[in-house]
């Protein structure tokens, strides 16, 4: 099946259809397993979840969670921590039990016992019914890097260079000294696994990640690009994000 692109508007847009689907997703089965990102891209698509659900009164007091990666050594008070992200920018807002929302410890001192952990209790919670994912730059999905196996799970890994730039320009570090140099993170074949996918993409910074997502060669030079053989995996573009696609009409 190839990933599915639908074009919006704006970046607007992309933040309220995203977040449309992810409440029909809760609406239709309250017991949801969903997998969730971080970084600039969703901040928006969190804000219409969060209006969404008090305008319709979609509760989610059944649903769980499960977040892509955590910075290594960052405690979940940190404010450049994904808990901490999460909170604000969700869960907070939500009525989703705080016992349901799980994200790696980046403070946890056998780092290969919690990523274990982490996987089984993804499976032991049924697995992920929905996937809200970002992209890098470099293609990367969570902190995946280029290079990274298709078939790796969840781990310790090194961030590259790109990825450290990236989020140290002042939107969350502002000092490429200050942002830590491992994370935990989800696997490839973690997200693979997920039922459904949705990957959000705005700003030209994303274009040529996502052309060669969607139609470079299936490489693991190119993470995202496994997304590929996804039996149902859309990518929601604004028209930024989405210019270097060429065999669209
Ligand atoms: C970060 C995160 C990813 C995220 C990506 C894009 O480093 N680890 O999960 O999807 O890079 O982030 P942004 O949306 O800020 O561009």
């Amino acid at each position: 099946m190839p990933i599915k692109i639908q074009v919006c508007a704006d970046a607007q847009e992309v933040a309220r259809i995203a977040a449309g689907k992810l409440i029909e997703q809760v609406r239709d089965k309250p017991e949801t397993v969903l997998g969730l990102a971080t970084g600039s891209t969703p901040e928006q698509t969190y804000f219409e979840i969060t209006r969404l659900a008090e305008g319709e009164d979609v509760s989610f007091r059944r649903v769980s969670s499960y977040n892509m990666d955590e910075y290594r050594g960052l405690a979940g008070s940190h404010p450049q921590s994904y808990r901490y992200y999460m909170q604000e920018k969700l869960f907070k807002h939500l009525d989703i039990k705080p016992e349901n929302t799980h994200l790696l410890d980046g403070r946890a001192k056998d780092c290969a016992a919690e990523c274990a952990a982490f996987e089984a209790r993804i499976r032991a919670g049924g697995g992920i019914d929905l996937w809200l994912l970002g992209i890098g730059t470099n293609g990367h999905i969570a902190f995946n890097e280029p290079g990274s196996s298709f078939e790796c799970r969840t781990r310790l890994v090194d961030l590259s260079k790109e990825t450290i730039a990236a989020n140290s320009d002042g939107r969350f570090f502002k000092d490429p000294a200050e942002v830590p140099r491992q994370a935990l993170t989800v696997g490839i074949a973690t997200i693979f696994d997920a039922r459904k996918i949705v990957l959000l993409a705005t700003g030209e910074k994303k274009a040529a990640a996502i052309a060669a997502a969607v139609e470079g060669p299936r490489t693991q030079d190119l993470p995202a690009s496994r997304l590929q053989e996804h039996p149902d995996c859309l990518f929601l573009l604004d028209p930024a994000a989405a210019s270097k696609l060429t065999r669209r009409a």
